[in-house]
């Protein structure tokens, strides 16, 4: 069946890790605005001038233009079978856009992954990525797991931006934990664990939430 996935969190909750192993399981395509947005930054496209300054801030971009960004990813047909989206909607407006996008598929199943402000804050502090490809690094190392590229701090992993995207999520994102929460496809799960169980834990959750759409 077609599953059709949103997974919410504040910064550093863990969407991107877990969305690497849940898009295996399920064999359906990993949509992270964010990494899209940075690959545009890095190409120097005309959206990538346009969003460079705002993400570097830890601001919004506009609900426009990124709704238009998805609007085109979810037309793609690898998307038939599903999607993972991981980043988007972040805003009520963003929320209703998706839901009419996705009118006549398969129900939204949203995950919402749980972490305190300070574990955020921790993470976030020590994390490295792949200044080529961008994946987050595993491990100690001093080179990319994945492309063996150079690892650097994200760019609005400075202590001041986190701040900023910390309130931005409680000002523009949180609100979608109201806007989605009585839905019965809504799955919680607590993000200040393994990552192996927070895996596990979101695999069952969403494969009981799925058979009950079949049902
Ligand atoms: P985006 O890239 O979406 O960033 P974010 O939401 O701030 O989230 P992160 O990617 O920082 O965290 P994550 O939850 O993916 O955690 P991760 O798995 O990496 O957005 C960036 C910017 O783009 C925005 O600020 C905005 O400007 C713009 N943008 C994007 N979408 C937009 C939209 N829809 N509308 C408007 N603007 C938009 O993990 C973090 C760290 O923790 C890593 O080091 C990881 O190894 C570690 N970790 C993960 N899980 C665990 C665990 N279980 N235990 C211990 N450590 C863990
Ligand atoms: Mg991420």
């Amino acid at each position: 069946m077609e599953l059709n996935l949103v997974m919410l969190g504040p910064p550093g909750a863990g969407k991107g890790t877990q969305a690497r192993q849940l898009r295996r399981r399920w064999n359906i395509p990993h949509i992270s605005t964010g990494a899209m947005l940075r690959d545009a930054v890095q190409a120097g496209t005309p959206l990538g001038r346009e969003v460079a300054s705002i993400m570097e801030s830890g601001g919004l971009i506009s609900d426009d233009v990124i709704t238009r960004v998805v609007t085109e990813r979810l037309a793609e047909p690898d998307t038939r079978k599903g999607f993972l989206l991981d980043g988007y909607p972040r805003t009520i407006p963003q929320a209703e856009a998706l839901d009419r996008l996705v009118a006549g598929r398969a129900p939204l199943i949203i995950i919402e992954i749980v972490l305190s402000e300070a574990e955020v804050v921790r993470r976030l502090a020590s994390r490295m990525v792949c200044a080529e490809c961008g994946t987050n690094a595993v491990g100690e190392g001093t080179q990319c797991y994945d492309c063996g590229g150079p690892l650097v701090p994200r760019a609005d992993d400075r202590e001041q931006v986190v701040i900023n995207r910390l309130k931005v999520y409680h000002e523009q994102t949180q609100p979608l934990v109201d806007y989605y929460g009585r839905r019965a496809t809504y799955c919680r799960v607590d993000g200040a664990r393994l990552p192996d169980d927070v895996t596990a834990d979101i695999i069952a959750q969403v494969e009981e939430r799925a058979s009950k759409l079949t049902a």
